[in-house]
């Protein structure tokens, strides 16, 4: 290091002040007094007649030609000697120089103050033997204002080989001599020779270059207190990792102007690498989500890199999708149900407002409808199929038993709670009810015909204590809701995409026929181990009915292990989170999407997802399709965007599906069109 005397300030200002402001080099009228003119000028200031005559444009072109020379180049002509008239005019214009320079700066020892704002340099000066790859992530994450520069000097090979060559016949030497002295071995002598001998052997293959690299960083602060606490910590963060850092202690206007973006390195304080411990400080890992499998999820806003990712290789595959009503939630996860979709991906949806529907019909999906006048049926007394792709270890008895609880659980909702005396009797009787059709706990018998709700109805009719039960349950079998759920399934699940619509349920039977679309799916994904994605639109109102919330709880816990991602896209997270369930699904979710975010919510989103500043201001101020890609630690601002074929499948834009509605009719009806002319 070179311990250079400090500049003072006026010798430091034209220095850090490259650009020509004549301003700079010439000394400025104190208050009250009048600007001398400098020696050759005419005394008096009158404007000469041409300057008049030429007009503003041409004086302002002039003034525009020397912002962009250096003083040296301007100076000379207007000031010294010059028979050319100064340029008032141009010197009394506001430069960019002007809006963007501290109105003055003091170089202390081991800081710099500008204006209101202090800065500190600190150099790295020395590495330890073994680095994590993407070690410097760590710092350029950290919320903190700071400035880090590298640079880079490639070493001639030629050069560092020579170089190497006689270190290691010193450290060879150094071995022989303690040798044949009879000393103990020596673990660090050797350890050099090994490390000499490595590097040359790859330098000689060319596998390796020979760098020295310089790394400086310059954190900023508006206090000295804070400014000592962030070195303190900075420090503190690359000790940990062995890498020892100092200030530029006498150094600091060096330290400042080598981190700045122009390329200079004024401190050159360097250290040898290779290839392969350079490229360990790249910390390009956090912004760049491009892998080699998965689907397009985006565009990464940060650098235009694709944003290509298979959500079931992090931890787990659930995600959650947070953003304000109309910013892009639904056409996002749309977009991934159908690009999934392509590799071989079942998709479930669960839909409340029928949103689906055209994407699942252009993809010859399965749209089930729920509701009474559908003609969609679903038995809860449905078993699943024992048969190829079944979990092993899965009696027949456990299947039986688990379906005995759902049907439990679903009667009780729907006879609205029981006593404990009833709970008894009707765990009897819904085993007799499939005792009627010959199914028990041997798994062959599951291929039966299952039995209907009117079954276990006509059971219960014939035990004592159920009198109630049994007229509650005609209102199912009998009276107005007759027909939802005492029908035989008369669909099937199957592969490629699902929707279950539960839009045009009545709303006392939506907790019901929640739990029963809940407790189907979760059959078929426990029973058939298959790569799928289940999303939850609007999933808020899940969370308001406590066993639906229940049921995302555990399946958001238990999915990884059954090959299931749990997508839930919510608008508000605050409504979500409300729930005590809300906050375990967000947990166990590995990759999270968040759009465009109200001023009322961001806060609570900022404190729940640990925003940094700059990516809350990111959420205040995106668009329709824009926010932020969270996959495990990674997090990238990403573009949504879709093909032009994609757009008209996955849309809800009203404008956009009328004026498909209207082509269609005419389409099918081109007829109308003239008749009307
Ligand atoms: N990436 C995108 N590119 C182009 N248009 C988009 C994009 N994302 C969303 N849109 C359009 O913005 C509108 C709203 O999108 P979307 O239905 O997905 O919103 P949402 O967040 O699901 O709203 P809600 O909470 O009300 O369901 C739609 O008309 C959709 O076509
Ligand atoms: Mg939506």
């Amino acid at each position: 290091m070179n311990n250079q005397p400090q500049p003072n300030l006026p010798q430091a200002v034209p220095q850090a002040v490259p650009l020509g402001t004549p301003v700079a080099n010439k000394p400025q009228p104190t208050a009250g007094q009048i600007p001398k003119t400098p020696a050759g000028a005419p005394s008096s200031p009158p404007p000469p007649p041409e300057l008049e005559q030429m007009g503003e444009k041409v004086t302002l072109k002039r003034s525009f030609e020397n912002f962009w020379k250096s003083p040296a180049d301007s100076g000379p002509s207007l000031f010294q000697g010059s028979t050319k008239v100064p340029d008032f005019y141009g010197q009394g214009m506001a430069s960019v120089l002007d809006l963007i320079a501290p109105a003055g700066f003091k170089i202390e020892p081991n800081y710099i103050q500008f204006g209101n704002i202090y800065t500190r340099t600190l150099f790295v000066f020395t590495y330890p033997r073994y680095v994590q790859t993407n070690w410097l992530s760590r710092i350029i994450n950290y919320d903190i204002t700071l400035d880090i520069s590298m640079f880079i000097y490639p070493i001639g090979t030629h050069q560092v080989m020579g170089d190497l060559r006689k270190k290691a016949g010193q450290l060879e030497s150094s071995l022989a001599i303690e040798r044949e002295k009879g000393m103990v071995r020596n673990p660090e002598l050797e350890t050099a020779v090994e490390d000499i001998e490595s590097l040359r052997d790859v330098l000689q293959r060319g596998e390796e270059r020979l760098f020295q690299f310089a790394l400086y960083f310059t954190i900023y602060s508006t206090s000295i207190n804070e400014l000592n606490t962030i070195t303190e910590q900075l420090e503190s963060t690359l000790g940990g990792m062995l890498i020892y850092t100092k200030q530029s202690l006498l150094q600091m206007e060096q330290g400042f102007n080598s981190t700045l973006p122009l390329g200079i390195d004024e401190l050159k304080i360097l250290r040898n690498l290779d290839t392969g411990c350079l490229s360990t400080t790249f910390p390009f890992t956090s912004s760049t989500l491009s892998t080699n499998e998965g689907i397009l999820y985006g565009l990464n806003r940060h650098n235009n890199s694709l944003i290509l990712f298979d959500r079931f290789n992090l931890e787990n595959a659930n995600s959650v999708v947070f953003a304000k009503a109309g910013s892009g939630k639904s056409y996002a996860i749309k977009l991934e149900a159908l690009r999934s979709l392509m590799l071989g991906t079942d998709i479930i949806v669960i839909d409340p407002e029928s949103e689906y529907q055209a994407l699942c019909e252009a993809v010859g999906g399965n749209f089930m409808r729920l509701s009474l006048d559908s003609d969609k049926r679903m038995n809860p007394f449905d078993l699943p199929t024992p048969g190829e792709g079944t979990i092993s270890g899965a009696s027949g008895e456990s299947i039986l038993r688990s379906n005995v609880t759902m049907i439990h659980g679903l009667l009780s909702l729907m006879m609205g709670g029981l006593t404990p005396a009833e709970d008894a009797i009707l765990e009897k009787a819904i085993f007799e009810a499939y005792a009627l059709k010959d199914i028990t706990a041997d798994a062959q018998s599951h291929k039966n015909q299952p039995p209907l709700l009117k079954d276990l109805q006509s059971v219960l009719q014939n035990m004592t204590g159920a009198e109630t039960m049994v007229s509650k349950l005609s209102k199912y079998t009998e009276g107005t809701f007759k027909g939802l759920f005492d029908q035989p399934t008369n669909f099937d699940l199957g592969t490629g995409f699902t929707v279950f619509s539960v839009r045009d349920l009545e709303d006392t039977l939506r907790p019901i026929g929640m739990y029963l679309i809940l407790n189907y799916i979760w059959q078929k994904v426990r029973f058939k181990m298959k790569r799928r994605i289940l999303i939850v639109d609007e999933a808020w109102w899940m969370m308001q009915h406590e066993d639906s919330a229940r049921f995302l709880y555990s399946m958001a816990k238990r999915a990884r292990k059954y090959y299931l991602g749990l997508t839930i896209i919510s608008q508000d997270v605050e409504d979500f989170l409300a729930s005590k369930y809300g906050r375990t699904v967000v947990n166990n979710s590995s990759m999270q999407i968040l759009l465009k975010q109200s001023p009322a919510a961001i806060e609570k989103v900022a404190q729940i997802f640990n925003l940094t500043e700059g990516e809350k201001f990111l959420l205040l101020e995106c668009d329709v399709g824009e926010g932020l890609f969270f996959a495990g630690l990674n997090h990238v601002a990403i573009k949504v965007v879709a093909s032009y074929t994609e757009d008209q499948l996955i849309t809800t834009d009203p404008r956009e599906l009328l004026a498909r509605q209207a082509e269609k009719a005419q389409q099918e009806n081109p007829s109308t069109e003239n008749q009307g002319q």
